[in-house]
């Protein structure tokens, strides 16, 4: 009887702990959900619904004069790239090796991808949506880009790239 009665206490002990477990899960879920920094709503989806900008007019936005913007030394420095049919805006980023990256991409016509060969960064730019990541990085080299999402006849011209100096 007395060990029926220990086990019984233990099974109470665990399912509680269980309990306690999923309902922290949750919460770090719903919390992610509310911050934005649940990974699948990045890249132009649900998340950057507040980030919005009309495609027809590009002039009165930051992309209207794509590329990278100057910071103080170790902050994230702001890159605006448009793309469109059937190249990036600008055709090159030359950017120094452990600069911060705050990249924002936008479309000013229809969906295209963004993705650096050779990186987890891959990205489906939609218009009318802003599509912000942080990327740096940290190798010179050439890391080239390619839009990925099939587009029209121009499509696998579609490239940039990034030249990251020493
Ligand atoms: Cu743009 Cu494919």
């Amino acid at each position: 009887m007395l060990d029926h009665d220990r086990l019984e206490r233990a099974e109470n002990l665990w399912l509680g702990v269980a309990t306690v477990m999923t309902a922290l899960l949750l919460a770090g879920v719903f919390v992610s959900f509310l911050s934005g920094t649940f990974p699948q709503l990045k890249g132009g989806h649900a998340g950057d619904a507040g980030r919005q900008v009309d495609p027809t007019n590009l002039a009165v936005t930051p992309f209207a004069t794509p590329g990278l913007r100057p910071s103080a030394a170790g902050t994230p420095a702001d890159l605006y790239i448009v793309a469109k049919a059937f190249s990036f805006e600008p055709a090159v980023v030359r950017v120094p090796a452990g600069q911060p990256l705050s990249i924002n991409v936008t479309s000013q016509d229809v969906i295209h991808g963004f993705y650096v060969e050779g990186s987890n960064i891959n990205i489906e730019v939609i218009p009318g949506q802003v599509a912000t990541f942080r990327h740096t990085f940290t190798r010179p080299g050439t890391y080239n880009v390619v839009c990925n999402e099939y587009c029209g006849i121009g499509h696998q011209n579609m490239v940039t790239r990034f030249v990251v100096t020493a």
